[in-house]
């Protein structure tokens, strides 16, 4: 640069995972661009299905950006599904409107030879093409984050075929079969490489991995497939990303977060709604910048309690570096008001 300067960070976003305190912590939304929104129901409707939204450059990277516009948010989340992934690996993908995704299930090793490839790049291209929009049109103050889902959580809809209550039937597979389980893992690895390094290069400033079942695993279960294969994940993306920024969500893992920290080397990690404050605070917040954890039945339901809230979040977690954010994704039902309501108490 002429002057020799580095350009300071405009995106307060960056500064908070880079590990700043700020007075006003950034935020923004898991699910952010959603049916609440009007907007979105509109493009989602001229889509089509939920695939071929998340397959529409042109259509995904406007939902991306509408949450955007009207709210401010301090980032931006590309939009797409964590089940991209697997149908990149050859597994038949569809959703059942008003119930959620099916899959052709793989509990064997012969329908998991029929996914025994490396991801289709093809599949891919658009979500890839939706970054590259997304990059040049957003605000310069605006971060960008890409994800993908954490093997485990994606493992359980590969096997059962759908979500679960209980994740019972990829609990059944890796008792049952432990190398089936684990070669199931392994692909599901390399891809998400693949996807992220591509995400990364397109323009993200930063990635999450989601992994929403987190919580069903017992501490020995959990090291095995949360945190062995998400430590892969992490060191493939910085092999060829080294400043590559990511974010660890290991949803319900509550005590067991504080290793799944120190053994993956995730910059910042998601917190679930449900986990104590003080053991975040002083577990967690003390070795990573955390993001979270407003209920989303909290924001649904508005009104003193959610401004109670949103205060005791921020005496919680204000003093270190910090994200505001949901626990979970927000509920298609959360009236508009409320999520404004929410960015005017945190901005205060
Ligand atoms: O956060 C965002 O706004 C980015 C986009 C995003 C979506 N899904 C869009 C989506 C992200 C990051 C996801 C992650 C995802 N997808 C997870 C992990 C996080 C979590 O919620 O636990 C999981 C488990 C999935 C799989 C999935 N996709 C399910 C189980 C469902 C059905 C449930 C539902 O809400 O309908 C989806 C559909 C889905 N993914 C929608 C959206 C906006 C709703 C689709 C619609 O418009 O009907």
């Amino acid at each position: 640069m002429a002057d020799g300067l580095a350009k300071p960070e405009e995106k307060l976003f960056l500064r908070a995972l880079s590990g700043e305190t700020l007075p006003t912590p950034p935020i923004w939304l898991m699910r952010q661009a959603g049916r609440y929104l009007p907007e979105y129901r509109a493009v989602r409707a001229k889509a089509g299905s939920f695939l071929d939204l998340c397959y529409s450059p042109e259509l995904a990277a406007e939902v991306t950006l509408q949450p955007i516009r009207r709210f401010g948010f301090d980032a931006a989340i590309l939009f797409s599904d964590i089940l991209v992934v697997p149908q990149a690996l050859g597994q038949k993908l569809w959703f059942v409107e008003g119930e959620g995704p099916r899959l052709a299930p793989v509990a064997d090793a012969a329908r998991l030879a029929e996914i025994d490839r490396a991801a289709d790049p093809e599949v891919l291209a658009p979500v890839l093409e939706t970054v590259r929009r997304v990059k040049v049109a957003l605000p310069r103050e605006t971060g960008f984050i890409g994800f993908c889902g954490a093997p485990w959580t994606v493992a359980t809809y590969m096997v059962a075929g759908r979500g679960t209550p209980d994740q019972g039937p990829a609990k059944a597979l890796f008792q049952a079969d432990p190398a089936l389980f684990q070669a199931i893992v392994d692909r599901i690895v390399a891809a998400s490489i693949d996807y992220l390094a591509a995400q990364l290069a397109g323009g993200v400033d930063a990635v999450q991995i989601f992994d929403s079942w987190a919580g069903s695993l017992g501490a020995e279960d959990f090291e095995r497939w949360c945190i062995v294969p998400t430590r892969k994940i992490v060191e493939g993306v910085r092999a060829r990303h080294p400043q590559a920024r990511i974010i660890g969500f290991p949803r319900g893992a509550g005590r067991l977060i504080p290793d799944y920290v120190r053994q993956t080397g995730v910059d910042a990690a998601g917190l679930e709604t449900e986990i104590d404050r003080a053991f975040a605070r002083d577990a967690i917040q003390s070795l990573v910048p955390v993001q979270g954890h407003l209920d989303p039945l909290t924001l649904r339901a508005g009104g003193p309690e959610l401004e109670r809230e949103v205060a005791a979040i921020r005496d919680a977690f204000g003093a270190r570096p910090f994200i505001f954010n949901l626990g979970h994704g927000i509920l298609p039902d959360t009236p508009i008001a409320h999520v404004e309501r929410l960015l005017a108490a945190v901005r205060a």
